[in-house]
């Protein structure tokens, strides 16, 4: 397969276009932003990490009856994905307080939930990523009932079979961000990626944060931390 121009920027990976009909090829960057790209840095490594972790998560995902965009790895930066329309929202599953909801809510980070949560932001920078409800999302016309009952649905199975594997590495999983897109026939699949970047990913014995709070707090080890929690999820193949 063939790269042919860049479609796109993001602040941590690079879409572009090929000569093959409905596929993309996506490219990870070491660029780290955070609070809306307020605070800019590089994670050396991060890229590798991130497509090796969010491929190998996709497809044990993919086995487990969700439907993602992974098509496969080309080298140690770029997959080819199938090309989707993204359905402009940040689907937040919770499992522990943490980040904006120990905020916003006054919870202590940690506090274990009676069972896990989901909530959206609309995906638009320049709003700052507002949280928006269903009803509120479904008058915008970002996505149809129908769309977000199966994007909830998938959503409550990916953190289930994520919190299992993470498990097995000695690794809590806390919360975690995900995207869909809709394919061309509008099927809705599971996109962009599931790295440290997008999940929160404590050590289960010690508690260490082992994901980006540590670039976003300027906790330092953070490349440590990406490479660790990467030789885990490597372990435990
Ligand atoms: P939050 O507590 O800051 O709302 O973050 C919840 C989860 O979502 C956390 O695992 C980090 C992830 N996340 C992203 O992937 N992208 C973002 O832009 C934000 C704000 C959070």
């Amino acid at each position: 397969m063939e790269k042919r121009n860049q479609l796109y920027e993001g602040k941590a990976k690079k879409v572009y276009e090929t000569d093959a009909q409905g596929l993309l090829i996506v490219s990870y960057k070491d660029d780290a932003t955070a609070f809306n790209g307020l605070k800019k840095g590089t994670i050396s490594g991060k890229g590798i990490i991130n497509n090796r972790m969010s491929n190998i998560l996709m497809q044990r995902l993919e086995k487990g009856g969700i439907p993602t965009h992974f098509v496969e790895e080309l080298n140690e930066r770029e997959t080819v994905v199938r090309r989707v329309s993204i359905v402009p929202l940040e689907v937040i599953v919770r499992n522990i307080a943490a980040g904006s909801f120990s905020q916003r809510y006054g919870v202590v980070e940690g506090e274990v939930f009676a069972s896990p949560t989901i909530e959206f932001s609309y995906k638009n920078d320049e709003l700052g990523d507002p949280l928006i409800n269903d009803y509120h999302a479904i008058a915008l016309k970002l996505a149809t009932v129908e769309e977000l009952e199966t994007i909830k649905r998938y959503a409550f199975a990916v953190n289930e079979q994520l919190k299992s594997f993470w498990k097995d590495c000695g690794v809590t999983l806390v919360d975690f961000k995900l995207e869909f897109g809709r394919l061309g026939n509008g099927t809705i699949v599971l996109a962009d990626e599931i790295s440290p970047d997008t999940c929160r990913l404590w050590d289960s014995r010690t508690g260490e944060k082992l994901d980006k709070d540590r670039f976003r707090r300027d906790l330092g080890g953070v490349e440590d931390a990406y490479a660790e929690v990467m030789k885990r999820l490597t372990e435990h193949l």
